[in-house]
């Protein structure tokens, strides 16, 4: 294992303890885009943004960012696991948000349960009823976080369906969404999943070893009465204190990052960690984490499994039921990264198998683009949005 993975670790099982970012005052090394939120970003080129802040059916407060375009062409983007809508827009006028804007398109960026700007709940308390606030996973943010953003952007703006982009575990929740209420299929004109997860077979790299030690990884969490994981507040000044030194790229990026999600040492240049690093991590849970690995290590794409007997009392059966993905029927654009570790394309031959709606399937030539590269590549512009722009235009 190497040593950014292990400091990595290090950092998250004490991130409860501050005292050390507060000793190091980290957001001192953070560049101006580090330092400004999606809003500031926004108006630092030239956009107007808004704030949105919705309720789910069941009680999260949900921040929903919008810079206003052509309401006839809404697009939502939706972040993965642990980043937030801002990794949509840190890259400045080089962003997906931005190059949307700049397009005309309507954008809208949702920021899901537990995470940065949605760390709020009607009758929860974050930091005193953690078990009960971050008793969700992916499922949950499928069935409540995207119905009631998505139900609101249309209502805004007059219209009866929009695009949607997801990136990694975004992208899972569109899976979830189409199978569990398919109503919801008729509502997207275009779902565009960048970088899809789904069946997690192949994945590789320095994921495959937290994957096969979930059970006990989340054994210990429990112990521990461990929820949340990756916190802004708590991981993201650790994650300044260590990552935005002289030695900071070698070890943050070169010893954790692309050994998790592939290497690209072109796409991500030491100059920029000093904005990266004042918005990533957001935010995740036990649940999330342990249920991504249950999909893994499992190889079905499933329900949250409670082990056999609360199985039986949750879903009335020992297995956790399948996702049914025959029933989503929205129109699919698939888009794969060949340096990606995480989402392989080998899995996401078996997605495009699945799948009745895939009217696109593209693997972009770069053979570096990884996992991350899609959010923050520093060349998306090259490698990434000519054909993406080429598909809206085809489908939209
Ligand atoms: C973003 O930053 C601006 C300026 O500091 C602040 O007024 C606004 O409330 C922030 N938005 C959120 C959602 O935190
Ligand atoms: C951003 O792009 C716009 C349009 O291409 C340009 O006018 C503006 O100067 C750029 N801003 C910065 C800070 O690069
Ligand atoms: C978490 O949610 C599950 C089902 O959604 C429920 O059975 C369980 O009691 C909840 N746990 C806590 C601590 O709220
Ligand atoms: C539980 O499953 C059994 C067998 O699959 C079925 O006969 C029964 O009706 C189910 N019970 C409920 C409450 O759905
Ligand atoms: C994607 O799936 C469709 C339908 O099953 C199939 O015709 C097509 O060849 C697949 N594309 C790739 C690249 O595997």
């Amino acid at each position: 294992m190497s040593t950014g993975l292990i400091i990595l670790i290090l950092t998250i099982a004490t991130s409860g303890n501050c005292l050390l970012s507060e000793l190091l005052d980290p957001e001192e090394r953070l560049s101006e885009l580090g330092k400004l939120n999606f809003t500031g970003i926004a108006n630092k080129f030239g956009y107007m943004s808004e704030e949105y802040e919705l309720v789910t059916e069941d009680g999260y407060f949900l921040t929903l960012f919008r810079i206003p375009g052509d309401a006839t062409r809404p697009v939502l983007l939706v972040h993965g696991n642990t980043p937030t809508s801002d990794c949509f827009i840190i890259r400045g006028n080089d962003s997906l948000v931005l190059t949307l804007a700049r397009q005309g398109y309507d954008v809208w960026a949702i920021n899901l349960r537990g995470t940065r700007y949605s760390r709020r709940h009607i009758s929860l308390n974050p930091d005193t009823q953690p078990s009960q606030f971050f008793n969700y996973s992916f499922y949950e943010m499928a069935i409540y976080d995207l119905p009631t953003t998505i139900d609101f952007v249309l209502q805004e703006t007059g219209q009866t369906q929009l695009i949607t982009f997801g990136h990694s575990m975004g992208t899972t929740l569109f899976y979830v969404l189409g199978a569990e209420k398919p109503e919801y299929n008729d509502k997207i004109k275009l779902c565009i999943s960048l970088a899809p997860i789904c069946f997690l077979e192949h994945v590789t790299g320095l994921l495959v070893t937290p994957i096969k030690l979930a059970s006990v990884l989340n054994g210990l969490g429990i112990i521990l009465d461990t929820q949340e994981l990756l916190s802004y507040d708590t991981t993201t000044p650790l994650l300044q204190a260590l990552c935005l030194q002289p030695a900071g790229y070698a070890l943050c990026i070169e010893g954790a990052l692309f050994p998790l999600f592939g290497y690209d040492t072109a796409g991500l240049e030491n100059e920029f960690l000093n904005t990266l690093f004042g918005h990533f991590p957001g935010g995740t849970t036990r649940k999330i984490l342990n249920h991504l690995a249950q999909v893994s290590n499992r190889n079905v794409f499933a329900k949250y499994d409670y082990g056999v007997i609360r199985n039986r009392i949750v879903y009335n059966s020992s297995e956790p039921p399948e996702f049914d993905l025959s029933k989503v029927r929205m129109r699919s654009v698939l888009v794969v990264g060949q340096e990606d570790l995480a989402a392989r394309e080998t899995d996401v031959d078996r997605l495009n198998a699945s799948l009745p709606n895939v009217v696109e399937y593209l693997v972009l030539p770069y053979r570096k683009f990884n996992h991350m590269d899609f959010i923050w590549g520093r060349y998306m512009d090259t490698n990434f949005y000519p054909f993406i722009f080429d598909l809206l235009q085809k489908y939209t």
